[in-house]
């Protein structure tokens, strides 16, 4: 059964509280349970983390990042700052789509930069909650025409 990941970094544990007028009312365990609840029905696993800790999240992609088929990963700040989660994820040949609820790009210019963008297969800001979802169909997807072909 393929294996995805699912990364979220600092302050996404706050989703539901945290200024919801930018990030919205779900929580992550909204958001967590649903996209596991999409996972099973398409026949593929989900593992998920959030941590406020940059190491705890290196140590992640390097434990499951090789054998897992793809990832979504949502660094919260440490999008805008860790190179060591750019190199854990290249260590690991990690295929992945980078989600940000906000559209970092309408924002300040300090959220404008993101270390993981250019070795993304893909980013999708803005959408939300949505956002987590359309990754995870695309990967599911992705992988699957890769398999076949
Ligand atoms: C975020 C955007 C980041 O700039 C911010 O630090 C976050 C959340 C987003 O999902 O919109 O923590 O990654």
């Amino acid at each position: 059964m393929r294996t995805f990941l699912l990364v979220n970094g600092p302050n996404l544990n706050l989703l539901g509280q945290r200024e919801p007028e930018i990030y919205g009312s779900a929580t992550l365990a909204d958001i967590v349970a649903g996209l596991k609840e999409t996972a099973l029905s398409r026949g593929v696993t989900l593992l998920d983390i959030q941590s406020n800790h940059e190491g705890v999240l290196v140590d992640f992609v390097q434990q499951h990042g090789a054998g897992a088929s793809g990832a979504i990963i949502n660094a919260g700040a440490f999008t805008h700052t860790s190179i060591a989660l750019r190199d854990a994820i290249l260590a690991r040949s990690l295929r992945f789509v980078e989600v940000h609820l906000s559209n970092i790009h309408a924002r300040e210019a300090f959220r404008h930069h993101s270390w993981l963008s250019d070795i993304a297969c893909g980013v999708i800001v803005g959408l939300g909650a949505d956002g987590y979802r359309h990754a995870l169909d695309w990967l599911i997807q992705h992988t699957a025409e890769e398999t076949r072909s």
